[in-house]
């Protein structure tokens, strides 16, 4: 009954993935959706986070200034997930660029819809050909057997759901790191309470505030509200968090809903406290002495109905040297097996073994990689 331009149907819609289906079909996406995620390797994951974090620490750290949330926060995840997706160079420009636009709801986001399903589609034939150690064949090759418009939806559900609550977590820590007297004493004091930062972002600043949509397939009462069949249902995991009648002291609990409960919940937890705390912990470190740009009264939320996220972010501090020089040379050189993918060891039950006993991707070693690393360096610079 909703008009399909209405702005919340991209995100309330039904899709063939895990998050809009129940039973059986909802056991296959997921079954096929966890599996894969179960098997990304926490090391390498980590030193993807590392090198993207450093690439784009580059861009901004030698102008002692940056706006967080564009420069660094929402594109980090980005470069991540172009790795795990084992994009090659020739399509990762496109890949990302298009996931970008998605994200910011840009002007050009439905003609960037249709370049990103086509870059997926050319990914996933690619990989059917010379599979990989990485997200894409994986799925691929998972027993559900999925087709190519499902593998097309899966890869763009862990975008949508990995991409923007990541940014939004890495975000709202630093925003505590940098502004909260509690987290700053740490700082300089030399212990670095990254993780308490992220456990209190996610409890009281949640990224995803409310969603976990839901429509009633008959009437109900919930807490004494008549609920019809049919009507759309949000669940407020900010609201939950924040219950007064909630015990105060949170710290080193983790009992939020930040990640969702039940049969939906969050199947990335512990890959998106990777990302987010690698993040961090690799901004503080390469910009130690990094601080707010304005007073943090002056930081805004940016208004929607889901998440919970910064408007902006403006830090200033003394400028850093570059790490890696425009060739993509660092100086300290890291790149071996800097970006090696090393499967899990104890790959999936139900996942057949071929496409993890390939070792590192054709052209996925850091040599391949620097073209793509450039031309974006490029593209972004020139934004
Ligand atoms: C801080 C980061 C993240 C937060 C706060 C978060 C939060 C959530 C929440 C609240 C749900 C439940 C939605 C519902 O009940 O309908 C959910 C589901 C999901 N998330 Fe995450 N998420 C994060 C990161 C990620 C990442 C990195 C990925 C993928 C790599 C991911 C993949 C998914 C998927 C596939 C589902 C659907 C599961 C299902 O319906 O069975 N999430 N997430």
């Amino acid at each position: 009954t909703v008009p399909m331009d209405s702005p919340v149907v991209p995100m309330m819609m039904y899709r063939p993935n895990p998050m809009y289906t129940d039973g059986e079909e909802h056991d296959r996406y997921r079954g096929a959706v966890s599996d894969t995620l179960n098997r990304l390797n926490p090391h390498a994951l980590r030193t993807y986070v590392e090198e993207s974090a450093d690439l784009l620490i580059d861009l901004f750290g030698p102008e002692g200034e940056a706006e967080l949330l564009s420069e660094y926060c929402a594109r980090l995840p980005l470069l991540v997930f172009n790795q795990l997706f084992g994009c090659p160079p020739e399509l990762s420009e496109t890949m990302v660029k298009g996931m970008a636009a998605l994200l910011d709801a840009s002007e050009d986001a439905v003609e960037a819809n249709a370049v990103l399903i086509e870059t997926l589609l050319a990914l996933i034939a690619l990989k059917r050909l010379e599979p990989g150690a990485d997200i894409t064949s994986w799925l691929l090759a998972h027993p559900a057997r999925l087709n190519d418009e499902e593998l097309v939806s899966q890869l763009i559900l862990l975008l949508g759901a990995g991409v923007e609550p990541v940014q939004n977590l890495i975000c709202n820590a630093l925003r505590l790191l940098l502004s909260d007297e509690r987290f700053a004493g740490d700082l300089s004091g030399g212990t670095m309470p990254v993780d308490e930062a992220l456990d209190e972002a996610l409890w009281t600043d949640p990224p995803i505030a409310n969603y976990a949509t839901h429509f009633p397939v008959r009437d109900v009462t919930i807490a004494g509200h008549r609920v019809g069949k049919g009507t759309p249902l949000l669940i407020s995991m900010g609201a939950a968090n924040n219950d007064p009648q909630l015990v105060s002291d949170r710290r080193g609990n983790r009992a939020h809903l930040a990640f969702g409960a039940g049969p939906h919940a969050c199947p990335a937890k512990d890959p998106a406290r990777i990302i987010a705390s690698t993040a961090v912990e690799k901004l503080l470190d390469r910009v130690p002495d990094i601080e707010l740009a304005v007073d943090p009264a002056q930081l805004h939320w940016r208004p929607g109905p889901f998440h919970r996220a910064l408007a902006a972010l403006p830090v200033h501090f003394p400028p850093v040297a570059a790490k890696y020089d425009q060739a993509g040379a660092t100086a300290t050189d890291q790149t071996t097996g800097g970006n090696a993918w090393t499967p899990s060891p104890a790959p999936s039950s139900s996942t057949p073994k071929g496409a993890t006993s390939t070792g590192r991707e054709p052209g996925s070693g850091n040599g391949a990689q620097r073209p793509w690393w450039n031309s974006l360096i490029t593209w972004w610079r020139g934004r």
